[in-house]
């Protein structure tokens, strides 16, 4: 954790990345390390939608994989993001009265996991249901009541429930589902870095409906396996999988709700500016089975790395070109890539690293 930018010691060589932006000035930048650790999604020149499910087990040291959930060198900024977005849009957090339960299983989730995995950053002391939650980068030493939403500190911009509490000192958007009928529902969520779907709109949907838009071939049953397969998830047992796909301009919230916002973006590309404008987005998804309530928590941790800091790792490129042009058209069209896989190409192909 020597890259996290807050706190800082005295003389420390860390760089202060906190003020780094996801808009406006769009100031984001990965360090060298950061470059390293990027989870390149791609094993192989070709891609076709798979579940390209995994145990979610501790991965290297410095790897996004060492901790279940991954704080780096960005995580001042993307806390301050999402704060920006549920003061503007307060419909990015919303959770059904069923939930509550959930939603503690959730924070008492995280709280334990960063506590573990990062002793100097967080720390966390139980007695009974009295807790004490001590969040060192940004500063807070909390007690409160497990199980009594009153209790919890306020917020910025009012009282939070346990979801919202600890999402707020999260990198990453966060969902639960409920399992009942046979099916799992999506029924809370913050989500402040989405891409391009929205919480609001598919709040109180089911798995296989709010994966209606994806052209996934219906003969591979993609949808149907998957559903299966985490309906069978077990506590203790965290799966994950990695998405891709791209963005133009370093922005984690990209959800629907603010398409006035970036949507104009995509028309800024040029050959010239490409390689610092377009962005590879990785979502790291972890799934876990919570004891209390049976929900499942969906962590949504992303990734931005613009295509100039791509190509300085050897291999990279080349593989993101034999990607790009494998992919079937419906793919292409879905993921908003028809404008821009020539110019890609010829991007990669031109900055091949070594
Ligand atoms: C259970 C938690 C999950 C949630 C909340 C979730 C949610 C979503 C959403 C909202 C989308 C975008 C749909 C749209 O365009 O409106 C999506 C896309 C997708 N999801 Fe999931 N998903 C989950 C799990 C999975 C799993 C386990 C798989 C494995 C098969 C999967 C595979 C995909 C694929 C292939 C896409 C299309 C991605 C792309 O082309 O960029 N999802 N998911």
């Amino acid at each position: 954790m020597s890259s996290l930018s807050a706190p800082q010691t005295a003389g420390s060589p860390v760089p202060d990345f906190s003020d780094q932006t996801f808009r406006g000035a769009y100031s984001f930048r990965n360090s060298p390390a950061a470059i390293r650790r990027f989870p390149y999604p791609f094993a192989e020149d070709r891609y076709a939608y798979s579940m390209n499910v995994e145990p979610h087990l501790p991965g290297p040291a410095g790897s996004v994989f060492e901790h279940l959930f991954d704080i780096d060198e960005h995580y001042a900024a993307e806390v301050n993001d999402r704060a920006i977005v549920l003061r503007q849009d307060p419909s990015r957090c919303l959770a059904l009265p069923h939930m509550m339960a959930a939603q503690w299983d959730m924070l008492e989730l995280i709280t334990t996991e960063l506590a573990k995995s990062y002793p100097a950053l967080f720390a966390l002391e139980r007695a009974g249901s009295r807790w004490r939650w001590i969040n060192r980068p940004l500063g807070f030493d909390h007690t409160f009541t497990f199980g009594a939403a009153e209790s919890l500190p306020p917020g910025p911009d009012g009282p939070v429930g346990p979801m919202e509490y600890i999402a707020r000192q999260m990198q990453g958007d966060f969902t639960l589902l409920d399992q009942r009928d046979n099916n799992l529902w999506l029924d809370a969520g913050v989500l402040t870095s989405p891409g391009n779907w929205s919480l609001d709109f598919n709040l109180g949907m089911n798995f296989i409906e709010w994966h209606g838009p994806v052209p996934a071939r219906p003969e591979t049953q993609l949808f149907e396996r998957a559903l299966h397969y985490l309906m069978g998830l077990r506590v203790g047992a965290p799966v994950r999988r990695l998405n891709w796909s791209t963005t133009v301009e370093p922005r984690l919230d990209t959800g629907l709700e603010a398409y006035p916002d970036w949507g104009r973006h995509r028309q800024g590309v040029t050959r010239e500016n490409l390689g610092e404008k377009l962005h590879m987005r990785i979502e790291l998804q972890s799934l876990y089975r919570l004891p209390r309530s049976n929900a499942i928590l969906f962590s949504i941790r992303c990734y931005l790395l613009s295509l100039a800091d791509l190509v300085t790792v050897p291999g990279w490129g080349p593989r993101f070109a034999g990607v790009l042009q494998s992919l079937p058209p419906e793919i292409v069209a879905y993921k908003g890539l028809a404008p821009y896989i020539d110019p890609i190409c010829d991007y990669l192909a031109a900055h091949a690293a070594a």
